[in-house]
């Protein structure tokens, strides 16, 4: 039996993980038991963080794959270099083993970022090495994964652009760890974290910030809200004027840190500049900050 709730302290101290408590419970209780685990949240909720974190406590090989539609089953499996066969035959020297073969062979972390973008007929590629553990390459030879091979994928719920459906059986593979927005205390210790906040000033430009992007997930005028990056960008910017207390610098700053990650709910009059500056002053006028 792991000690989870030790195991979990040593992640995020190692690893500044801030918060998670429960939901790297969760995961580090699935790989106690060998299961596959799909994270799923929206964009820039803490899915790579955590993956990433996960894989190095356990000190494995991390072999990352990036999906898109354009992602066939041979770049995850891997595939035979055509030269090399003709002049070696289908012969091992003549394979070029791609992240799954790796992370199945060598024991690691196949990390499969954004699995909804996968295709089909990749995702059919994965099925037996989720669950027997074997993958079968022909022509050359039969993989039995290593003890320490394990799977972390992630998948953003309300992506569209390019998303297919995962198709039942691949879904049906993998135990489900959902991560939310974290609560705005443990948002702030990340945007001093990440935005290096240590000077005198850090506390307020950390909470304004969080409050800023905290405003654009409630907006009715705003279909997707800022992620944390929004806020890490934000306070990076502000940090760097003469003078963080001027509401004209907080207006540009965010407007340069929210304007990408921002989307508008469709046949409003106003811009998306306006609808930031108009946050930013709210946000300005309250009494905590002023
Ligand atoms: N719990 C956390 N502790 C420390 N830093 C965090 C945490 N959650 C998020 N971050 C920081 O927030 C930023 C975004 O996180 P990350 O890239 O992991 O999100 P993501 O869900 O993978 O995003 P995407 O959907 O765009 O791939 C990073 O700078 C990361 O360091
Ligand atoms: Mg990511």
């Amino acid at each position: 039996m792991v000690d989870i709730t030790r195991t979990v302290k040593e992640i995020q101290n190692k690893y500044k993980v801030i918060g998670r408590t429960e939901e790297l419970r969760q995961i580090v209780l699935a790989h106690s038991v060998g299961k596959n685990i799909l994270i799923e949240g929206e964009v820039g909720v803490g899915k790579t963080t955590i993956a990433k974190a996960i894989a190095s406590f356990f000190d494995a090989g991390f072999y990352r794959v990036d999906c898109s539609e354009e992602l066939l089953p041979h770049n995850l499996v891997g595939y035979f270099d055509p030269p090399l066969v003709i002049s070696q035959g289908y012969i091992e020297d003549s394979y070029k083993y791609g992240p799954l073969a790796l992370a199945m062979l060598n024991g690691g972390c196949l990390f499969i970022n954004e699995i909804n973008r996968m295709p089909e007929s990749t995702q059919n590629s994965l099925l037996t090495s989720l669950d027997e553990r074997i993958l079968e390459i022909p022509k050359l030879k039969t993989i039995r994964a290593h003890k320490d091979f394990f799977v972390v994928a992630t998948q953003n719920p309300s992506a569209h652009v390019g998303v297919t459906v995962l198709g039942e059986a691949l879904i049906d593979r993998f135990i489900w760890i959902k991560l939310s927005y974290q609560i705005p205390e443990e948002e702030i210790l990340i945007i001093k974290q990440e935005a290096n906040l240590d000077n005198g000033n850090g506390d307020k430009i950390a909470k304004i910030s969080q409050n800023i992007i905290q405003i654009t997930r409630e907006s009715t005028s705003i279909r997707r809200g800022s992620s944390i990056r929004g806020a890490i960008d934000l306070a990076i910017l502000i940090n760097q004027y003469d003078n963080n207390n001027s509401t004209k610098n907080w207006v540009e700053a965010a407007v340069m840190a929210l304007h990408n990650k921002i989307e508008l709910e469709d046949g409003l009059t106003q811009s998306k500049k306006e609808i930031i500056t108009n946050i930013v002053l709210a946000v300005l006028n309250k009494s905590d900050f002023q």
